[in-house]
């Protein structure tokens, strides 16, 4: 069992933990917008999103700058400030709610065109597949739900671990459990990508991707 696999645990040391990570530097993401994301939404027309474990606010000031008006959540108070900043220094801060959860525990009212969750992965207690169903459960008729995980140890890692640590993308999807006739797949896989090391290693690394829109009728 993996501790994403595990219940909502103690929401103190949730808590605790993304403040930590966060509070040792002063910025930890690039601020730019995820790849996969910029490739599936890129197309898409503007609606309502709903971005889960939004971190420093790329990917929410991304699409609110193409239109969209997002809801976007973190359970680190100290992120979800860096990600106010950059929507303010964007000129999108009026397009973008955010709202601090421990998605374990509570989540955002209301249905979304885009519900996406990049990476929301977390070595303190988070229940994945339950948070995800409850994103599922946020997809408006017609609307897309996107996941983007962690497919795999970067190439330039000296001790990968084993590949059994992550699962294919069909179990992936099967874990969600979702009733797959009101769904239509538009990407489940593990493509590659670039990944550049903390001390500028080049290599590669995946990604699992899961793109599915609900059926409209
Ligand atoms: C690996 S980071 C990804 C951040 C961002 N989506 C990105 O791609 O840059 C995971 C994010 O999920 C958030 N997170 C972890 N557990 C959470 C929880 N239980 N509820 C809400 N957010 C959580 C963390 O604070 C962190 O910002």
């Amino acid at each position: 069992m993996t501790a994403e696999d595990r219940g909502a645990g103690d929401g103190d040391e949730v808590v605790r933990f993304w403040e930590a990570h966060y509070g040792r530097h002063e910025r930890v993401w690039s601020g730019r917008p995820n790849a996969v994301l910029v490739d599936i939404a890129g197309p898409l027309a503007a609606g309502r999103a709903l971005d889960l474990g939004c971190g420093e606010g790329g990917d929410a000031v991304w699409l609110a700058g193409r239109g969209w008006h997002v809801t976007a959540v973190d359970v680190s108070v100290t992120a979800l400030e860096r990600a106010a900043a950059q929507a303010t220094a964007a000129g999108v801060e009026s397009r973008i709610h955010f709202q601090q959860h421990d998605l374990g525990r509570s989540f955002p009212a209301g249905t979304f065109d885009l519900v996406s969750a990049q990476y929301l992965q977390s070595p303190v207690a988070l229940p994945r597949d339950h948070v995800l169903r409850r994103a599922a459960g946020a997809v408006a008729a017609g609307g897309l739900l996107l996941v983007v995980e962690h497919g795999s140890v970067p190439s330039w890692a000296r001790k990968p671990d084993s590949h059994a640590r992550f699962p294919t993308p069909e179990r992936a999807l099967a874990t969600l459990e979702l009733e797959l006739g009101a769904w239509e797949t538009e990407r489940l896989g593990a493509p590659e990508r670039q990944s550049t090391g903390p001390d500028g290693q080049l290599g590669t690394i995946r990604d699992t991707v899961i793109a599915l829109r609900r059926r409209a009728g």
